[in-house]
């Protein structure tokens, strides 16, 4: 059974993850049109991190559990030039290893460390009642994708103006 998205975040402890991205980014998320399924709640309280891939089978992601008790997920390629983040738990930070970017976990991958020049985008979680976690949306094209980094730009300069 699914619930409504803010239903689902606030299950998952995340309505302070919604909240925190900008209202234009909300306004302009990518949505998904499947729910996919990335795990369970058990199974990420259990070992604290899920791998996927999405929104495509070729664009890695990761949700965490935080110290605080959210989950949150996000794209793994850097904005930078794409190369795969890790994720330090202990600090809650994403870094890249190609030019050391650091991007903040706990504040929506905002940027901690350049060169990113954007965070990484934000996936959108709900969790129906049997306690499954689905991927639905992300709040920027990831790197790479058939989106240009002129229109990444563009959508940040909107949000920036809202
Ligand atoms: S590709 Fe990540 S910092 Fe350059």
């Amino acid at each position: 059974m699914t619930l409504k998205r803010r239903e689902s975040l606030i299950v998952l402890g995340s309505t302070a993850f919604i909240a925190s991205l900008p209202p234009a980014a909300r306004a302009l998320s990518f949505e998904s049109k499947d729910k996919l399924k990335i795990g369970t709640k058990s199974q990420i309280d259990r070992f604290g991190i899920i791998s996927f891939s999405y929104p495509g089978p070729t664009h890695p992601a990761q949700a965490v559990k935080l110290h605080d008790g959210r989950i949150v997920a996000y794209s793994l390629l850097c904005t930078h030039m794409g190369c795969p983040v890790s994720y330090d738990a202990e600090t809650e930070r994403y870094v890249c290893p190609c030019h050391q970017s650091a991007y903040a976990a706990w504040n929506d991958a905002t940027v901690v460390q350049g060169p990113a020049p954007r965070p990484l985008p934000n996936i959108l979680l709900e969790e129906d009642q049997d306690g499954n976690i689905f991927a639905v949306g992300i709040s920027a094209p990831v790197f790479g994708s058939s989106t240009t980094i002129q229109q990444i730009d563009e959508i940040y300069a909107k949000e920036s103006k809202l």
